[in-house]
């Protein structure tokens, strides 16, 4: 049976070896999938072990996704943009390939709530690794524009200017903040302290939607500051889903369903 991992500190939350487990048994493919926490020190050495014992792949989540990147032979390009990836590959000459399908999985569930993005004008709050990692997939989807909002705005800024050649986008703090958005990505990590980034009103255009990287079995603040505010709403559930499947598609070369696994793992929230 082959190996996969999900590795991770902590890493015993993880919904990924249920969501690979679900894939697996629908597409017929055995493997097994498993979560290993490795030491804040040790990523590398973990790895390693893992491979030596047969491991063909891995999903790499907080805090390794950067280190994991340095470890890597051959990266995607979408992983050159992140500069950090969530998909590891051993490839049959023994080299290891990056990819990252965080980005990939965001667009693919815009996609599956029928949420087309050309000509869209794009809001993305925050400017840290979650959104360096969705920038370039957004990107290729043809908005109109991606505006880059972060409480930092140097770093929305500096950011946004490392992706120019792909599309209009710009970055500034939050009162630069102008003009009505067909959708607002929140990438900050404000969501976990349950708090809400000082966004204006009168941000959602007509039919909007609100997006939250984030999910739990209740609203994100977010997500309850958006809905009041007429934007219609999703979560980061499905997300994570499909950049599981992208990942699976890496390594089986098989593409899972996702709508009976987006069904269970919304329900083991409650
Ligand atoms: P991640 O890997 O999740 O992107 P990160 O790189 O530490 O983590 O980035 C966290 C992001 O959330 C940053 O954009 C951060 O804003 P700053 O760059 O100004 O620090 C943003 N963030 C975190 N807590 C926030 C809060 N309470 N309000 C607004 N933004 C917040």
């Amino acid at each position: 049976t082959d190996r996969y991992a999900v590795f991770g500190n902590p890493v015993s939350h993880s919904k990924s070896p249920m969501i690979h487990a679900e894939f697996a048994h629908d597409t017929g493919e055995k493997l097994d999938y498993t979560a290993i926490e490795a030491p804040l020190d040790g990523f590398a050495e973990v790895w390693q072990a893992f491979v030596a014992e047969g491991g063909r792949g891995a999903n790499v989540t907080l805090p390794f996704k950067e280190e994991a990147f340095a470890l890597c032979d051959t990266l995607s390009h979408r992983a050159l943009r992140a500069k950090a990836v969530n998909t590891l590959i051993v490839g049959g000459n023994g080299r290891l390939y990056g990819d990252t399908t965080d980005g990939i999985g965001l667009v693919r569930d815009l996609a599956y709530h029928r949420l087309t993005l050309e000509g869209k004008r794009i809001l993305v709050v925050g400017a840290g690794g979650a959104v360096r990692g969705i920038l370039e997939p957004l990107l290729a989807a043809s908005p109109s524009e991606v505006v880059i909002a972060n409480r930092t705005a140097e770093k929305a800024t500096a950011l946004a200017s490392d992706f120019t050649d792909l599309g209009k986008i710009e970055g500034g703090g939050f009162a630069a903040i102008s003009g009505q958005f067909d959708l607002v990505i929140n990438g900050t990590s404000a969501s976990i302290a349950g708090e809400v980034p000082p966004l204006p009103e009168n941000l959602f255009a007509k039919g909007a939607w609100a997006y939250d990287m984030m999910y739990g079995a209740d609203p994100t603040a977010f997500l309850l500051w958006a809905g009041p505010r007429g934007a219609r709403l999703l979560d980061g559930l499905g997300m994570l889903v499909e950049q599981a499947a992208e990942s699976f598609f890496l390594w089986r070369n098989m593409r899972p369903e996702t709508a009976s696994v987006r069904e269970a793992l919304r329900q083991s929230l409650n």
